[in-house]
């Protein structure tokens, strides 16, 4: 198949955060990766999404607070787990948090829902937007993203939820293929005459 896209698509795979490797993009690529993400379907032009960039020292401190909350919510856990939570943040050489900032009063016609779907197709155009400049990248969410004291301390309020942590980087090896639904468990013909 010639078609670029086409073939982004049918190939892409996330690469683990911890199999990702220096460098990270360029100002230039993140500019394209981050006009790719805000270029998404919005209902009604809202809006509803925020993208915060954290470098290597922004994602070490983010570490050291995500370390002290699972220490303070864990206080059996051993320090080596504790530092596996600390690493985190810092796995890749670039950290893309992506929140929803839904407009309550646009509720009425653009339900909640549909403002949270649109920040979920921010971090898909994020994945999409890495692969085809060749890098790698993972989706991930775990404890901390629903943790409002991490929130806190990335300056959103409670109520925001936090999308995805993104980890980009270029990645040694292509990973190896997953295992893919299957297309007719999945997809069907729906025809009000067959009944
Ligand atoms: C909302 C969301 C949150 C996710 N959070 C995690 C996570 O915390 N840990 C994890 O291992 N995978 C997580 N994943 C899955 C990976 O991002 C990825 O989709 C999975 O490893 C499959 O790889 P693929 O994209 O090549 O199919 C999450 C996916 C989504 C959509």
């Amino acid at each position: 198949m010639k078609n670029s896209t086409i073939n982004h698509l049918l190939t892409r795979r996330s690469v683990l955060a911890k199999n990702l490797i220096e460098p990270g993009p360029n100002k230039e690529e993140l500019e394209i990766i981050l006009n790719a993400a805000i270029r998404v379907p919005d209902h009604g032009r809202i809006e509803p999404w925020r993208i915060q960039i954290l470098n290597k020292r922004s994602q070490s401190s983010l570490g050291k607070v995500i370390g002290g909350v699972f220490k303070k919510n864990n206080p059996e856990a051993s320090e080596k787990r504790i530092q596996i939570e600390i690493d985190k943040p810092s796995l890749s050489p670039l950290l893309l948090i992506v929140t929803s900032y839904p407009d309550n009063n646009r509720f009425d016609k653009i339900p909640e829902l549909e403002q949270k779907l649109s920040s979920a197709a921010v971090c898909q155009n994020i994945l999409i937007a890495s692969h085809a400049l060749n890098y790698g990248a993972q989706w991930l969410t775990g404890w901390a993203a629903y943790s409002k004291e991490v929130k806190q301390i990335l300056g959103h309020e409670d109520f925001i939820d936090i999308i995805g942590f993104i980890h980009i980087g270029k990645s040694e090896k292509t990973p190896n293929e997953r295992k893919r639904p299957v297309f007719d468990a999945i997809i069907s013909k729906w025809d009000d005459n067959q009944k």
